[in-house]
């Protein structure tokens, strides 16, 4: 059709019928008002029954032109020329009219009616009436685009992009219905803000099906018949999107729903934080030990009482790097970790970590104390060289990550130690750690930084010496500076027993617990912290934090949803993975004459030689010594050296040497049933060496035990064994040795010998692995986790410094003049041939690398390269990567990047690529910037190179690139 105007193309007259159809429809507009049938609802349920001074919405047809809305409080009860009729309450207050909808408010005056006729009047005509069912209460909340009207205290709408936090966000329910108040308002007229409507009977309020805790209900002030219910998410609130639900005086409201989401640790921690008082608080951050006092609640050595009002749980402390320490009663031994690190494999660390863990759980207690990262390397002949994973900031950062995860992933907090430089026992409470920013960035700290970065590790404990003329317990910068500025932790660091100097200094400087009692924080020795709060010595802020981060420990390890409780021990999975630990640990470093594995029908006669391998293999000792399952195979007094001394070698002088029951002997008789296996106890060198000369071969064990409180002299075997060895190697070539130890030793006899094993601190099944590493059951994959030198001569410091006496209180310094050059690096930079390098292990099998190559370069490299078995058993090796940096950095000729472990059958050939990236934790292309105080790559030239060991001719240069300028 032809248009004009906008107008159909009309003649005249049918333009008149038109405008007369116009009129008649206007006419039709001012007919009587219809109510639809059941078209009186709740206006925030759309339900049928309401309660007075709700809003009720009216549908039907009304003769309305545009709708309109009230313009001003109290609401009209006319509004153009419409008005509702509510039975006895009169005239309903009016919101909003339209042809089709008019809002009321059901007037207050009809409470207590069961009903109410309700009438529409406009332009003079009145509907038919229709009944509205009335009742006191008639919850209802309102939505908004299907999601409740419920707001967080911003008055910003929950919702998917908002959710309330489970057990903090305190939400605004906006509903109707809750029936009477006090300080009612007028129907129509607006809520009072002082004093608040509040409704005289409390609703129960669930989130997720999960009581609320109500904090307020009343109107809303400013608002006609708007009610709000105030209410905290529940903490055991399901999480998404769940149903909220009122209920009051017996009627409830039909669902909306709100989104939940989990706490961070961060908020929960505030939130209880906000409801603790300064005692409480002030219970967390010290020990509860007291001298002779009685131990903490289930044996645990060390602990702090919870706070039961908030459902905060005792924290109960279990030791040790190894296994659980020995005062809580009997556990799996494991092998040292230093056994664990030697197979360089990250899933058997972490089954490590989690057989602790368990075990741990299983006694009640709920935080480890075991997670010793120290590097051995700089002074290996620390007593505690067993404890820790090695000489390397990666490789010992990596195995110390997984056994921390292995333990968190129990619902433990797990704690990384003995932060920092703590590296000799020697003189361990006045030892002065002097090192440059640099060195200590790149070497013991980095360490620390990638455990802690790889594990989420909860805690932290500071060690008992100086660093650079602060005690660690007390130094700004290692534990407000690197640890909790540089690196993020949000974790709580504790002091080891009896390393805290101080109450405020330390409290200042970042010490966030003393322990193991309340020494100074709790003002036995000094100004507690209370007091020093109320003296203004110390903010409230840094209690809060202290507290803060104790707490959100406690929420990030689980310890609130997973309370600890006593367990049983599963004896036979730790026993197996005991001994799986020793077989992908033991580090086979010599066979000549591929002597090793033996040949269990044709071996004929084979003497066992010396440390007690008839009845057992040995551990180590101090806070590491673990009880084993089955009881000790046999208990010596300790052997501490000379040099241990004074109160840092209590530990020493408390322990004992203790075997554990796996005989090496019993072990080996097994595995060659037609063999005949004798047994010298290696007393007698003579004896033994007439023993090996009349035996087919010769296994001789040599032990040099160690312990927390002492550092070894040498690096020689004590107890004449060095001798024994080369009078058993003289009678007899066919002679192996197999060493129990906690780090590198010397082996002045290694000439003489067919073959060497390191076993470590073997473990509770120490026997059982060893024989089958030497019949050949398993073949060794192990590689050294620390060098071995040649000489004490070639260490750094070949005499380990002390103090100037026994009863000397001063401190002394340890100057770590070698920096970042720990270990393999210390070696290398200098030129120094080792006994045996970093990395190094041999295997049953042979494995040749080919196509050794960059596949791309910059500051993310990937080296790819083939590994083939070519040998004739199934064999691992750990293929290792190293880097060097640009000669301008003056750092050392190479540093470990990245390594993976590949079992390969006889003949099998795979392909390998290793990605490094600069922007990894360990910070592999970088060094320490102390201009900037940051991790800088260096321009210049970068070389990578791929090997077994460290050593310069076991490495094949992949490639090399260059960055920047
Ligand atoms: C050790 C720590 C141990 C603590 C608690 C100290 O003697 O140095 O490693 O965790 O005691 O037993």
């Amino acid at each position: 059709m032809m248009t004009e105007n906008g107008w159909p193309h009309l003649n005249p007259l049918m333009r008149a019928s038109v405008l007369l159809a116009a009129v008649l429809s206007a006419f039709a507009q001012t007919a009587a008002p219809v109510i639809n049938p059941c078209g009186i609802v709740d206006a925030a349920s759309y339900g049928p029954v309401l309660a007075p001074g709700s809003i009720a919405a009216i549908f039907g047809s009304f003769p309305v032109g545009s709708p309109a809305e009230a313009a001003s409080l109290p609401l009209p009860t006319s509004l153009s020329q419409v008005s509702v009729r509510a039975g006895a309450g009169g005239a309903a207050p009016l919101f909003y009219v339209s042809s089709s909808q008019i809002n009321v408010q059901i007037p207050w005056e009809l409470a207590g009616q069961s009903q109410a006729g309700m009438t529409v009047m406009a332009s003079g005509q009145t509907s038919a009436p229709q009944t509205v069912a009335l009742a006191s209460f008639a919850p209802a909340i309102f939505s908004v685009n299907g999601q409740g009207a419920i707001q967080d205290s911003s008055f910003r709408l929950i919702d998917a992009s908002n959710p309330a936090t489970a057990g903090s966000t305190a939400i605004l329910i906006y509903c109707m219905g809750l029936g009477p108040i006090s300080n009612q308002p007028a129907s129509g007229a607006a809520a009072l803000t002082s004093p608040l409507s509040e409704t005289t009977n409390t609703p129960a309020v669930t989130v997720g099906g999960v009581p609320a805790q109500v904090t307020f209900s009343g109107l809303v002030p400013g608002l006609v018949g708007v009610y709000q219910v105030n209410a905290v998410t529940p903490a055991n609130a399901p999480m998404g999107d769940v149903p909220v639900v009122i209920s009051i005086g017996g009627a409830t409201s039909s669902s909306v729903n709100m989104y939940v989401q989990a706490p961070d640790t961060d908020q929960s921690a505030g939130a209880l934080l906000a409801q603790m008082t300064l005692d409480e608080k002030l219970q967390l951050v010290h020990g509860a030990y007291t001298f002779g006092g009685p131990a903490g609640p289930l044996n645990a050595e060390e602990w702090v009482p919870g706070i039961s009002r908030l459902g905060i749980p005792d924290l109960l402390y279990a030791d040790g790097p190894v296994g659980v320490y020995s005062s809580l009663g009997p556990t799996t031994a494991l092998p040292s970790s230093m056994a664990n690190a030697a197979s360089w494999d990250l899933d058997e660390a972490y089954k490590y970590g989690a057989i602790i863990g368990a075990e741990v759980r299983a006694y009640g207690m709920n935080v480890w104390l075991g997670g010793n990262v120290n590097l051995g390397g700089r002074e290996p002949r620390d007593g505690r060289t067993f404890e820790a994973a090695g000489e390397d900031p990666l490789l010992a950062g990596s195995i110390k990550a997984a056994h921390i995860r292995g333990v968190q992933d129990q619902h433990l907090i797990g704690t990384l130690k003995h932060y920092g430089l703590n590296d000799q026992e020697t003189g361990r409470l006045l030892a002065n750690a002097i090192i440059d920013e640099r060195g200590a960035r790149e070497s013991d700290l980095l360490a620390f930084e990638v455990a802690l970065k790889n594990s989420n590790a909860q805690s932290v404990m500071c060690s008992y010496n100086l660093v650079n003329g602060d005690y660690a317990c007390q130094n700004d910068s290692l534990l407000n500076g690197a640890l909790k500025g540089d690196w993020g932790f949000s974790g709580f660091v504790q002091s080891d027993a009896f390393a805290a100097q101080s109450s405020v200094a330390s409290a200042l400087a970042g010490l966030d617990q003393e322990q193991p009692g309340g020494y100074y924080f709790g003002g036995v020795w000094g100004e507690s912290l209370d007091t020093a709060i109320q003296n203004g010595d110390m903010p409230q802020s840094r209690l809060d934090d202290m507290v803060r981060r104790i707490l959100r420990a406690i929420y990030a390890a689980g310890l609130f949803n997973y309370p600890s409780a006593v367990g049983t021990i599963d004896t036979d999975a730790g026993a197996a993975t005991a001994q799986e630990i020793l077989e992908q640990g033991a580090v086979l470093l010599k066979n000549g004459g591929n002597l090793l594995p033996l040949d269990a029908s044709k071996v004929g006669s084979i003497a066992v030689i010396g440390a007690h391998a008839d009845v057992g293999v040995l551990s180590g000792g101090g806070s590491a010594q673990v009880a084993p399952t089955g009881g000790a195979a046999l208990t010596l007094a300790p052997e501490c050296p000379s040099s241990a001394v004074g109160t840092s070698a209590l530990a020493c002088h408390n322990a004992s040497e203790i075997y554990d029951p796996s005989s090496p002997l019993k072990a080996i008789q097994a595995m060659a049933p037609s063999a005949s296996v004798q047994f010298n106890d290696g007393t007698d060198s003579a004896a033994a060496a007439a023993l090996a000369q009349s035996s087919n071969g010769a296994v001789v064990f040599v032990s040099q035990w160690e312990s927390e409180g002492m550092d070894l002299d040498d690096l020689n075997f004590s107890n004449n064994q060095d001798a024994l060895v080369s009078a058993v190697a003289a009678a007899n070539p066919r002679t192996i040795v197999v060493m129990e130890n906690g780090g590198p030793q010397l082996a002045p006899w290694l000439g003489q010998v067919g073959a060497l094993l390191e076993a470590w601190y073997p473990g509770e099944r120490g026997g059982e692995a060893i024989a089958n590493i030497l019949f050949g059951s398993v073949n060794p994959s192990g590689k050294l986790p620390i060098t071995f030198p040649a000489s004490v001569n070639d260490l750094p410091r070949p005499v380990i410094p002390s103090p100037s006496s026994a009863s000397s209180t001063t401190p002394f310094a340890v100057s770590y003049s070698e920096g970042f050059n720990v270990g393999y690096k210390w070696y290398d930079t200098n030129g120094i041939e080792p006994l045996f390098p970093f990395g190094f292990g041999l295997s049953y099998t042979t494995f040749a690398f080919s196509n050794v190559s960059l596949t791309s370069s910059g500051e993310q490299f990937q080296v790819s390269f083939d590994l083939a078995n070519t040998g004739a058993v199934a064999g691992a090796e750990v293929a290792q990567v190293y880097v060097g940096l640009p000669a301008s950095t003056g750092e050392p000729p190479r540093r470990l990047a990245a390594w993976t472990k590949v079992l390969l059958q006889p003949g099998e050939k795979q392909s390998e690529t290793l990605t490094v990236s600069s922007n990894d934790v360990s910070h592999p292309l970088s060094y320490w910037d102390v201009n900037s105080e940051s991790w800088q790559v260096a321009s210049g030239d970068y070389t990578v190179y791929v090997g077994n060991s460290s050593a310069n001719d076991s490495l094949t240069v992949a490639g090399m690139f260059h960055i920047g300028q």
